[in-house]
C-alpha cells in the first residue's frame, strides 16, 4: 500500500471517543491553563459502560499474511515493542488490586475494578494477537509471556518489577497509606500508561497505518489506547485532587517522578539500539518518542497543579 503524507494519529485523537475520556493530554488548552475540566469518577465508570470491545472480533488473518512477509530483521525488531505491551498489560492488570483496595473512597474503588478488567482483555488481545497471527508458537499463555520476556531491556525489570511491585507490596501491607497510594498512582498511571504506553502505542500505530500492515492490530490497539486514556484520565484526577488536598501528596508526585522518569526514558528504547539518540526506528526517532511523552506528561501535570 503506499505510504500516505498524513497519518492517523491526528485525527484519532480528536475522535469523539477519545476526547471523551477527558484525558489532559489530548486537550491543547492544557499547555496554557490548569483550569481544565476532568471527568469525575462516576463519569468515568459510565464512560467505561459504552466503550466495551471484545478481542474474539477482532480479524487478524490480513495480519498473519503481513508478519509472514516481514523480513525476519524487522519482525525481530517489532517484538521489542509488541513484548513491553504484551508483558506490560499482564503486569499492570495484577498489579492493580492492591491500588484498587487502598483507594479510599466508594467511587474511586469502583472505577479501578473496572480498569482491572480492562487490563485483563488487553493481556487477551495480546495473547490472541501472537496466536492468530503465529509470533509465537507457545502452548498456553504462561509460556507465551515466558518466551516473549526475552525481547526486554533491564529499565523495564527495573520499573515494574522493582518500583511499581514495592509500591503495591507495601499498599497490600498497609493499605492505609496515603503517600504510598500516591506514589503509586503517579508511576502506574503518569509514567507507565501516560508516559509509556500511550507514547508507544501512538508511534506504532502511526507506523502500521503509514505502511499500511497489520489491520487488525491496529484496530484493537486503538481500543486498548482509548482504554488507557480513560485510566489516565483517572489518574489525573485523583492526583489533582491528592495535591490540591496535601502538600505532602504533592512532593510524593514530584519524588516519584523524578525517579521514575528517567528509567520510563530507558524503557522506551530496545536493548540493541545504539547509545545515540538520534538513531531512528521504524521512521522515528528515540529522541522523538522522549520528546512526545514529556509533552504529554507535563500537560497532565499542568493540569494536576504541579505545572
Ligand atoms: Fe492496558
Ligand atoms: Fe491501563
Amino acid at each position: 500500500m503506499e505510504a500516505k503524507e498524513v497519518t492517523g494519529t491526528q485525527s484519532r485523537t480528536e475522535r469523539a471517543d477519545f476526547q471523551a475520556t477527558a484525558d489532559p493530554a489530548l486537550n491543547e488548552a492544557a499547555d496554557r491553563t490548569a483550569d481544565v475540566k476532568l471527568l469525575t469518577y462516576g463519569e468515568l465508570y459510565g464512560l467505561w459502560e459504552r466503550q466495551q470491545w471484545q478481542t474474539q472480533e477482532l480479524d487478524f488473518s490480513q495480519d498473519r499474511e503481513d508478519w509472514a512477509g516481514f523480513p525476519e530483521e524487522e519482525r525481530f525488531q517489532r517484538m521489542y515493542g509488541l513484548s513491553s505491551f504484551f508483558i506490560g498489560e499482564q503486569k499492570v492488570a495484577e498489579e492493580l488490586g492492591p491500588i484498587m483496595r487502598a483507594a479510599p473512597t466508594e467511587e474511586q474503588r469502583i472505577f479501578l475494578c473496572t480498569q482491572i478488567a480492562d487490563e485483563a482483555r488487553h493481556v487477551r488481545f495480546f495473547e490472541r494477537f501472537y496466536r492468530e497471527v503465529g509470533v509465537l508458537d507457545a502452548d498456553g499463555l504462561t509460556q507465551m509471556l515466558a518466551q516473549t520476556a526475552e525481547h526486554l531491556n533491564e529499565n523495564f525489570g527495573l520499573l515494574f518489577d522493582e518500583m511499581l511491585k514495592r509500591r503495591t507490596d507495601r499498599l497490600s501491607e498497609e493499605p492505609e497509606d496515603s503517600e504510598a497510594l500516591v506514589e503509586a498512582v503517579t508511576l502506574y498511571h503518569m509514567v507507565i500508561e501516560g508516559m509509556l504506553a500511550l507514547t508507544g502505542q501512538h508511534f506504532i500505530m502511526d507506523f502500521n497505518e503509514r505502511e499500511g500492515t497489520l489491520p487488525g492490530f491496529v484496530e484493537g490497539f486503538q481500543n486498548v489506547a482509548r482504554d488507557e486514556h480513560r485510566h489516565v484520565a483517572f489518574g489525573s484526577v485523583f492526583l489533582r485532587e491528592k495535591a490540591h488536598e496535601d502538600e505532602r501528596c504533592k512532593q510524593a508526585i514530584q519524588r516519584t517522578l523524578e525517579e521514575a522518569v528517567p528509567v520510563a526514558e530507558g524503557v522506551l528504547s530496545p536493548p540493541w539500539a545504539p547509545e545515540d539518540e538520534d538513531y531512528e526506528l521504524f521512521g522515528f526517532s528515540i529522541a522523538d518518542t522522549r520528546a512526545f511523552a514529556a509533552k504529554c506528561l507535563t500537560r497532565r501535570l499542568k493540569v494536576i497543579g504541579l505545572g
